[in-house]
């Protein structure tokens, strides 16, 4: 189904932290002298975009999607998904994460991405009309004000390298 545009800033983030795990994967097994600065531009992404993704879909989107009976229990395993991705993320912060760790959180991240993609937006996208459809992309675009406008660039030794 086509995304509807009231969800797009939220799809257009999602590809955003789609990108950094496909270029974490493509990297792995990443080596020790480059883990610092993976784990600094994924804290990075976490302080300008994802924590305020995060907020606004813990605030305004989950809260919508719980009034659907059939959601309730999708949202439930969303809301575990963001606890345990922001444990990875303040590991990230705090230099803690191994090779294998920054792996793993790639596969977290895009699993929990795919799953609001594929699931949770299609099935609002179904259950709900486009008035309320249209109050929940107001209301998202107020939660959603604060997520900065500067471009993440990827580091010299982060970015996507030819043939890998
Ligand atoms: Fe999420
Ligand atoms: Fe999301």
């Amino acid at each position: 189904m086509l995304r509807d545009k009231n969800l797009i800033p939220l799809s257009r983030q999602h590809q955003h932290a789609l990108a950094l795990c496909v270029r974490i994967e493509r990297a792995s097994p990443i080596p020790d002298a480059d883990l610092g600065a993976w784990q600094a531009e994924v804290a990075q992404h976490f302080q300008n975009e994802i924590s305020i993704h995060f907020a606004a879909e813990e605030r305004v989107l989950f809260p919508a999607a719980r009034r659907f009976g059939a959601l309730v229990p999708l949202v439930e395993e969303l809301v575990a998904d963001h606890t345990q991705l922001r444990a990875s993320f303040s590991r990230a912060e705090a230099n803690e994460t191994s090779a294998p760790d920054l792996a793993a959180f790639a596969r977290s991240l895009s699993a929990h991405i795919r799953k609001e993609e594929r699931q949770l937006f299609e099935q609002l996208q179904e259950f709900m009309h486009a008035d309320e459809l249209a109050t929940l992309g107001k209301e998202l675009a107020a939660a959603l004000v604060d997520v900065g406008q500067a471009c993440q660039l990827p580091t010299e030794i982060t970015k996507l390298r030819p043939g890998k």
